[in-house]
């Protein structure tokens, strides 16, 4: 059976203190957390390190929100792989719609930052995601594909189970966000994993890891993990308190039971 991952970013929120205070009130959860589930929490750089410390000895896995694709050098005010490792990162988010919407992020760096993960061995999760006007034109598939493809190009096919992908509407995320409904969801991830099984192989395609988010909810959040073609939910704003996330894991964990 495959795992259901239950993942959380905490974007640019939190200081010491709350940061420190989430990771002992989820401890009780993760101890009674089944191996069907695979937790992580992605945490701002400054409190990688503590977080990771804390959860060590649990199941849950640590990562960050964005890497350089360089190992080391004259590159100011970026964080390398190897850095993101040695302070306990097994996982980094790559390409997320607020990165490519504010900060220059292009699929090119995408897929520098998947290569530069996989070098590492670290877990490039890779979010793509179709705009409201894509949506309303109907090309949101197409795009979301698109996204996919440049990300993945020139992967070694051995590798590419390593890569988890993460579709998340761009309509769907933040306080403004509408939620996907679980058929539109569905829908898509169903396209992503067509069209990896045609590029890939059936068997690549369907050990890969695809990821819903934007707006899960305590509500929704059952309802997605069971779709067919989601493999586990990537969570904002319900998941920075601790409760929201512990609920989060019990609903995975009763999901499919
Ligand atoms: P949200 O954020 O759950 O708060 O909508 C999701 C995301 O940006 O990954």
């Amino acid at each position: 059976m495959k795992k259901i991952w239950v993942g959380t970013s905490w974007k640019m929120n939190k200081d010491t203190q709350t940061a420190e205070a989430w990771a002992s009130a989820v401890l009780p959860s993760l101890k009674h957390c089944s191996s069907r589930i695979q937790p992580f929490v992605i945490p701002p750089f400054p409190y990688l390190q503590m977080v990771s410390s804390l959860l060590s000895e649990q199941l849950i896995r640590v990562g960050v929100q964005n890497i350089c694709w360089q190992d080391e050098g004259a590159y100011t005010g970026e964080v390398s792989p190897l850095m993101a490792k040695d302070c306990g990162a097994s996982i980094v988010e790559i390409g997320h719609s607020e990165r490519r919407a504010m900060f220059g992020e292009t699929d090119e760096t995408v897929t520098l930052k998947v290569h530069a993960a996989l070098r590492h061995g670290l877990t490039p999760l890779v979010c793509v995601g179709d705009t409201a006007q894509e949506k309303q034109w109907g090309v949101s598939a197409e795009s979301v594909i698109r996204q996919v493809k440049i990300a993945l190009y020139d992967i070694p096919v051995e590798s590419l189970t390593q890569v988890v992908i993460a579709y998340e509407p761009v309509w769907a995320i933040g306080e403004h966000g509408v939620p996907a409904t679980l058929e539109e969801a569905q829908t898509i991830h169903q396209a992503i994993r067509s069209a990896l099984a045609e590029l890939y192989g059936a068997n690549v395609s369907q050990n890969m890891v695809l990821l819903y988010g934007g707006s899960v909810n305590l509500s929704n959040a059952g309802g997605l993990i069971e779709q067919p073609d989601i493999d586990g939910v990537f969570v904002g704003r319900t998941a920075w308190e601790a409760d929201g996330y512990s609920e989060l894991l019990s609903i995975a964990e009763r999901s499919g039971s």
